[in-house]
């Protein structure tokens, strides 16, 4: 199952802008999270079955640990994902968490907790992961 892409630089961004100067993204850039906590990116996402889904976000750090709040439709996930450095700002891995989602259109937004802001932000891809166990008697 190929996972649907949704690209940064397309999404909301609340505190940040579009760049392009570190290598290795895909699309036309990605985000640069402005260096305070709350600034954000909010994508919004379309699933078509009812199951868990990877969230899985392509991000570089040439710094140190920068947890970001990840809210799917305004409740919160994940109060601090870890986003640890890659080393180089055009070193680029991904964080992810698991949430079940139902069909339809939905919010994800990633946060910045801390005054140094979020990383670099590529992408958010999505996967579904396994069905829902049948039960048979
Ligand atoms: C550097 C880097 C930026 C990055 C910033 C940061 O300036 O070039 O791409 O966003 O550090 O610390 O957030």
């Amino acid at each position: 199952r190929a996972p649907s892409d949704y690209q940064a630089e397309d999404a909301r961004i609340g505190s940040g802008r579009v760049d392009s100067d570190h290598s290795g993204y895909t699309g036309t850039g990605f985000v640069n999270y402005d260096n305070t906590i709350g600034s954000y990116v909010e994508w919004t996402v379309t699933v078509g079955e009812s199951r868990d889904h990877d969230l899985r976000f392509r991000y570089a750090n040439g710094k140190t640990d920068r947890p970001m709040r990840i809210a799917v439709d305004g409740t919160v996930v994940d109060s601090a994902l870890p986003f640890p450095g890659t080393g180089s700002w055009s070193t680029w891995r991904a964080s992810s968490v698991t949430v079940n989602l139902d069909p339809g259109t939905h919010t994800v937004r990633a946060t910045a907790t801390t005054s140094d802001g979020g990383p670099n932000v590529d992408r958010l891809s999505l996967s579904a992961g396994s069905p829902p166990q049948e039960s048979f008697t």
